[in-house]
């Protein structure tokens, strides 16, 4: 069965390492010893309460999570946390400033991209008044003026003196962009702009980690408010979202209710998830522990940086061989260089019918997941932890070939027929 698998470079949900896969089987029949399978154990057994416990530790010990942090597993995914940060932040807010007017209430969103955007416009659907800001927007920099193409320079950052939430996505799985993973370069997040609040010195600052967690290092980890991401990309099957929130950011939201904040769905509130290991009703048992797997097997490979470099030479592999194309006038990269993102790479290739032919070639070899999001068109290659360095080779050198036939005869010759 394992040999009729493919090489999938799908945005999400995406590949798995296929020992994880394996021992999933074996325990969806009898998880450790039980006699029960994963997906029918209770999550009040003894067993996987453990095993939960174990999986936050996981991802505590790997990304250097410190104790002014809690681990929280939720459902919802990334677009619950859309509404989820919102809710949260401004029920904090409200605790620390009960009298501000309501329009003093502010929300920076930094702009990079699709999910960026549709965070913004979750925010202004659920602001209550409060003013929801761009702080950033990367599409005022590109040269159409409206294409999600690159990062703002550091100099166009504008944000607020007290707000009560700061936005970024750090990854836009759709239009490739992603901020570096090392600071003090001109594509990182401008951490050294941010407005530390004057008494606490704390930041309320809200990272979409959903494309990238568990990829490489999170910088200034420690500084941030809130860290979200679905484990659909990198870690595991959909259906459970890992939060790693500040404490002072898991509030009494009924608290911010009774002096006039708006109500929150209780499935949306951190309090009750923080006070009851993350189980105030039941989780996504068979998604955390299918994480769990994978996060074990991060450990043993060396965790984070790891796969750092892992994940440097498969996207640099891919960024040479799209240079190669886009000399060649058969590629056309889609952002800006330097400023694409390690995980998710966006191109076109020119053409006519060029685009069908680059799809129907891979899939011929095996290759699947390479079709660009409906909303942009083009070809998205996803790079996450389980695309082998095997798959990348495989893609680079149909790449390659693909470019050599069609920059010699671009319409009379499909490489499909190679
Ligand atoms: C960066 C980013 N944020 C948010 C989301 C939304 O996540 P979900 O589909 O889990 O709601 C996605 C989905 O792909 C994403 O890539």
């Amino acid at each position: 069965m394992a040999e009729s698998r493919i090489a999938n470079f799908g945005a999400g949900p995406s590949a798995l390492p296929e020992s994880v896969l394996h021992e999933a089987a074996q325990s969806l029949l009898n998880f450790n010893g039980t006699g029960i399978g994963i997906a029918e154990i209770s999550h009040r057994s003894k067993e996987f309460d453990i095993y939960i416990k174990e999986t936050a530790n996981l991802i505590r010990e790997q990304l250097d999570v410190p104790s002014t942090h809690e681990i929280l597993f939720m459902q919802g995914g990334g677009t619950g946390q859309f509404s989820a940060v919102v809710l949260n932040l401004l029920a904090r807010h409200r605790l620390l400033h009960p009298d501000l007017p309501e329009q003093d209430r502010v929300l920076d969103y930094v702009l990079t991209g699709s999910w960026s955007k549709a965070a913004y416009t979750e925010a202004t659907r659920l602001a209550n008044g409060a003013t929801v800001r761009i702080a950033a927007d990367s599409r005022a920099h590109s040269a159409d003026g409206k294409s999600f193409n690159g990062l703002p320079p550091h100099s166009a950052y504008a944000f607020s003196s007290d707000p009560a939430l700061i936005y970024y996505c750090e990854n836009e799985t759709v239009s490739g962009t992603q901020f570096a993973g090392t600071e003090g370069t001109p594509a990182s997040f401008p951490f050294h702009l941010l407005p530390k609040n004057p008494t606490s010195g704390l930041l309320p600052l809200v990272g979409d980690y959903s494309s990238s967690f568990m990829s490489r290092p999170i910088p200034r980890l420690a500084d941030h408010a809130i860290i979200y991401a679905g484990a659909q990309k990198n870690l595991g099957p959909a259906g459970v979202t890992i939060i790693i929130v500040r404490q002072d950011c898991i509030v009494d939201v009924d608290a911010a209710y009774r002096i006039g904040g708006a109500p929150i769905p209780i499935s949306l509130a951190y309090k009750p998830y923080a006070d009851n290991d993350s189980m105030p009703n039941t989780p996504s048992v068979l998604a955390i522990y299918v994480s769990g797997l994978v996060l074990k097997r991060n450990k043993g490979l060396g965790g984070v940086s790891y796969y750092e470099e892992f994940n440097k030479r498969k996207q640099e592999k891919v960024y040479d061989v799209l240079r190669e194309g886009d000399a060649k006038g058969v590629l056309k990269p889609k952002v800006r260089e330097g400023e694409g993102s390690w995980m998710n790479i966006v191109f076109g290739v020119i053409g006519e019918g060029a685009e069908a032919r680059f799809l129907a070639g891979a899939e011929k070899r095996g290759m699947k997941g390479l079709k660009g999001h409906r909303s942009v068109g083009g070809i998205r290659v996803s790079l996450y932890n389980s695309v082998t360095e095997e798959w990348t080779d495989q893609l680079v050198a149909y790449i390659r070939e693909f470019i050599e036939v069609e920059s010699k005869t671009p319409a009379t010759a499909p490489v499909t027929e190679a």
